[in-house]
């Protein structure tokens, strides 16, 4: 392969942050118009190595190649005039502003006055999104966007700074299942004009359907560099992990529901605002069932107002036959209820606080020695939940914002378990995380049920649902349409029927 067919050659990139190495001598390039994923587990460099390439971190050592010659990349913009772009995670557009004034925010379109002309700016953004073959209003506000069209406004945006190079660090973590093919559907396209795609995700599948070649990071090394056709799921798999994983994604029946006796937890003639209309069921202790639905259909909702966070219109629910008042999450706390939220980084987590003052939070209580909380066991606390959940940091002592994605989640869910919870509701628990930490988290919700709790998992993925779950109820508009017991779902596509209301 000559080397002015590569977008990008990155070789040699070594990265250090205080000492601690983070990159040792990664070497990845690019193909012009190719999809290029990069493996690896939570906190393996994935970030940090694309990071590297956008300019906001300078590596210690190693450089990069843009068409085959030596470039330096010291900033956004310098990375910017080299044709690379990125779809950020954390979104960085401005939500008060329209979609075409985001696109041109920092090089708007300059009217005959040196003004911003706001015309072409529209007008340049529908070219671009014409040439993206999508629709999305240019002159619509960003804010009453949906989370896809903010994704679709920044690819956008990269496309009209004339990006050779698009990095997508996780882009469908937040999207719904037809929202992440029609991404599909655009990434092909772009490909067919010679744009290359950096492509970061911890589902397999869509590694399958993107991406001509994989790049594997273990610990800040590289472990191969292949195209898919060579390697199977399963090398893939044990490359990313380091061993070989077992059991996590296949459903095992357990003998541990109770089912006589009073259920753990009962709802009845539920109605929370418009997404929770007239819902039903309940839970036996040593249960797990699963919450089916389409974006929209009302899972986190049912999730949040039996969480006591939105609040009941009308309804009852009993713990363990007694009516219980949630009308806070202090008291559904005090219930022996957790939420496990979805939007973990916004809701879950103090971000510049450390990983130990994060995991202690909810804790407080147990560790208080009369007005004086005490720190020898805040710290052991702290330490098992850190040891438990394998949460990849230098020192308890660390901002969680300076943690990888993943290893950010694991603190979150690591947090609520600590407070050993009876009703567990559990909202896309494995979003962001590696496959192996997923089928711990799954092996854990298994166990959790097997000593006598009840949990609620809410999931877009079909085989983790089916994974874990002993029941399955299906939500449509808020209500429940379905309630299937696991031992009548023959496979996923029985359930995405289901879903889909057939
Ligand atoms: N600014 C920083 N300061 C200190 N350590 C950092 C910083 N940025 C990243 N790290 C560390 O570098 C390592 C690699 O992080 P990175 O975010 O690149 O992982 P990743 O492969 O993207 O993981 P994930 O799949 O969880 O997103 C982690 O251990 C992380 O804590
Ligand atoms: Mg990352």
């Amino acid at each position: 392969m000559n080397t002015a067919d590569n977008a990008v050659e990155m070789r040699s990139i070594s990265k250090s942050f205080n000492g601690v190495p983070v990159l040792k001598d990664v070497s990845f390039d690019i193909r012009k118009g190719e999809v290029h994923a990069l493996a690896g587990g939570n906190g393996a460099g994935k970030s940090t190595l694309m990071k590297v390439l956008q300019g906001v971190y300078q590596a210690d050592a190693g450089e990069v190649l843009i068409d085959g010659k030596p470039t330096l990349i010291t900033s956004i913009q310098d990375a910017k005039a080299a044709g690379i772009g990125m779809v950020f995670q954390e979104f960085s557009l401005v939500p008060s502003l329209t979609v075409a004034q985001n696109i041109f925010l920092a090089a708007e379109p300059l009217g005959s006055a040196g003004l911003i002309d706001d015309r072409a700016a529209v007008r340049r953004a529908r070219e671009v999104f014409a040439e993206m073959e999508v629709s999305v209003d240019p002159q619509a506000e960003v804010s009453r966007l949906g989370t896809a069209y903010w994704q679709l406004t920044e690819i956008a945006k990269a496309l009209s700074q004339n990006a050779q190079v698009l990095i997508m660090d996780e882009p469908t973590a937040s999207l719904a299942r037809h929202e992440s093919e029609a991404l599909f559907e655009l990434i092909d396209r772009l490909k067919q004009r010679g744009i290359s795609i950096i492509y970061i995700s911890h589902r397999m599948d869509e590694v399958y359907r993107l991406a001509d070649r994989i790049t594997i990071l273990r610990d800040g090394t590289r472990l191969l560099t292949e195209p898919l056709a060579n390697v199977t799921p399963e090398q893939i798999v044990e490359g990313i992990v380091g061993k070989k994983i077992e059991g996590g994604l296949a459903y095992r029946e357990r003998v541990s529901v109770a089912h006589e006796g009073a259920p753990l937890l009962e709802v009845r003639g539920l109605n929370a605002g418009k997404r929770v209309q007239d819902v039903s069921f309940s839970l036996q202790p040593g249960e797990i069932l699963g919450l089916a639905g389409l974006m929209g259909s009302g899972r986190t909702e049912l999730a949040r107002a039996l969480f006591g966070i939105d609040r009941r219109d009308s309804g009852d629910i009993l713990i363990r036959g007694e009516r219980a008042s949630l009308n806070s999450p202090q008291q559904a706390i005090d219930a022996g209820i957790a939420l496990i939220p979805e939007d973990r980084r916004a809701q879950g987590l103090v971000l510049d606080h450390s990983v130990r003052d994060n995991l202690l939070l909810p804790l407080l209580g147990q560790i208080k020695r009369g007005p004086l909380l005490d720190s020898t066991k805040g710290k052991d606390l702290s330490s098992s939940l850190i040891k438990k959940f394998a949460v990849k940091v230098a020192h308890p002592q660390r901002p969680v914002r300076l943690l990888s994605g993943g290893n950010q989640q694991k603190v979150v869910i690591a947090k609520w378990l600590g407070t050993d919870p009876d009703i567990l509701i559990l909202d896309e628990p494995t979003a962001g995380v590696d496959i192996g930490t997923k089928s711990e988290i799954l092996e854990m919700i298994r166990e959790l049920a097997s000593a006598g709790k009840a949990v609620i998992v809410i999931s877009s993925e079909y085989p983790e649902l089916l994974a874990v779950s002993d029941r399955v109820l299906v939500l449509k508009d808020g209500s429940v349409i379905r309630d299937i017991p696991r031992s009548d779902i023959a496979d996923e596509e029985y359930l995405q029927l289901a879903v889909q209301g057939v």
